[in-house]
C-alpha cells in the first residue's frame, strides 16, 4: 500500500504546476503550490500516509460538513431542511444568483457558502463564542483531536474579505431563513473555515463518517441517518460544480476546501485525506482530484 501511494503521489506532483494557491488572504498565498499528500486510515485501523500529509492549513468548505452534522443534531433535520434544500446547483460555491431567482426562497444546498451561513445560524449556545466553542469541541470529538484551533491570522483575513459572503447572510436574515443574530453566524462561519488541520485529521473525520459516526472508541455521536445525509450531500455536492464529474471518475463521497484539503469517505471501509493547495478552476485541489481518481480505481473504491 505504501509504496502505491507513493507512486500516485509523485505521478501527480506535476499536475499542480496547473493550478493556482488560493490568494484572496494573503496567509493562504504562503501555501507551497507543488505540496501534495494524503492519509488513509481503514476501518480496521491500519494508518498509511504518503508526501505532505501532516503539512497544518485551513479546513475551509470542508467545515461544512461539521457544521451540518452539529446543526442536525441541534436542531432536527426538519427543521434544517426547512431552510436549506437538498439540490445541486451547478454554480460555483460562493454564487448568489440562485438566491433570489428561485422560486425556493432559500439556499440550495449546506455546501454551498449561503447554505452553510444559514447552517452556522442554527448552531445552538447562549451567545456567540458558546456557539463556536460547542463546534470546534465537537469537531475536536469526531477527528479524537484535542488539539485543533483556529488560525486567527487567516480568520481575520476570511471576515475583513468576506463581504460576498456577508451580502448572502443579510440576505438570508431578510428572507428569514437566518432566524438569529447575522453577524454572529457570519462570525461562526468565518471561523470555521478558518481551523487549521492536516490530512491526517481530514483522515480521522472521514473514518468516522466511513463508521456512520462512530469513534474509534465505540462512542456513537452522530445517528446512522445523519452520517448518510452528510455522505449523500458530499456526493451530490461536496466538489462544486464538479461533483457529477468527479462521482463518475471516483465514486468517492468527499468535500473539497480551497485550503486544498479534500475530505473522502470510503463508507464501511476507510476515511482518506488529501492535501495539495494548488487548485483548479473551481476551488479544488487540482493534483489532490486526480490522485483520489487513480486511487480509486487502484483500489476500485467507488460505491457505485
Ligand atoms: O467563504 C469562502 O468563500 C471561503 N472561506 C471558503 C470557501 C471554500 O473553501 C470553497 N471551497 N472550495
Amino acid at each position: 500500500m505504501k509504496d502505491l501511494l507513493d507512486k500516485l503521489v509523485k505521478k501527480n506532483i506535476a499536475e499542480t504546476k496547473l493550478g493556482t494557491v488560493a490568494s484572496y488572504i494573503p496567509e493562504l498565498d504562503k501555501a507551497k503550490k507543488d505540496a501534495l499528500g494524503l492519509y488513509i486510515i481503514d476501518v480496521n485501523g491500519n494508518e498509511y500516509c504518503s508526501g505532505d500529509w501532516d503539512t497544518k492549513f485551513t479546513i475551509q468548505s470542508i467545515s461544512k460538513i461539521v457544521t451540518l452534522m452539529l446543526a442536525i443534531l441541534d436542531n432536527g433535520e426538519e427543521y434544517v431542511f426547512s431552510k436549506v434544500g437538498m439540490e445541486p446547483t451547478g454554480d460555483p460555491f460562493n454564487s448568489i444568483k440562485k438566491l433570489e431567482t428561485s422560486s425556493r426562497r432559500k439556499p440550495y444546498n449546506p455546501l454551498i457558502n449561503a447554505g452553510a451561513i444559514a447552517i452556522a445560524s442554527m448552531i445552538k449556545g447562549k451567545d456567540v463564542r458558546d456557539k463556536f466553542q460547542r463546534l470546534l469541541d465537537f469537531l475536536r470529538k469526531i477527528s479524537e483531536d484535542e488539539t485543533l484551533d483556529v488560525n486567527y491570522k487567516i480568520y481575520c483575513g476570511e471576515s475583513e474579505t468576506g463581504n460576498r459572503n456577508r451580502a448572502m447572510g443579510y440576505f438570508l436574515k431578510g428572507e428569514g431563513i437566518i432566524e438569529g443574530d447575522v453577524e454572529d453566524a457570519l462570525d461562526i462561519y468565518f471561523k470555521q473555515c478558518s481551523i487549521e488541520v492536516t490530512a491526517k485529521t481530514l483522515a480521522k473525520i472521514a473514518l468516522f463518517l466511513a463508521n456512520n459516526g462512530k469513534l474509534s472508541s465505540g462512542e456513537i455521536v452522530i445517528t446512522p441517518r445523519i452520517a448518510t445525509i452528510v455522505k449523500t450531500l458530499m456526493v451530490t455536492c461536496g466538489m462544486y460544480d464538479s461533483s457529477g464529474e468527479f462521482a463518475v471518475r471516483a465514486g468517492i463521497p468527499s468535500k473539497s476546501g480551497v485550503g486544498g484539503g479534500i475530505l473522502s469517505v470510503v463508507p464501511g471501509k476507510m476515511g482518506i485525506g488529501v492535501y495539495g493547495p494548488s487548485l483548479d478552476k473551481k476551488g479544488n485541489s487540482i493534483a489532490g482530484v486526480l490522485l483520489l481518481e487513480d486511487l480509486s480505481s487502484e483500489l476500485n473504491l467507488t460505491i457505485f
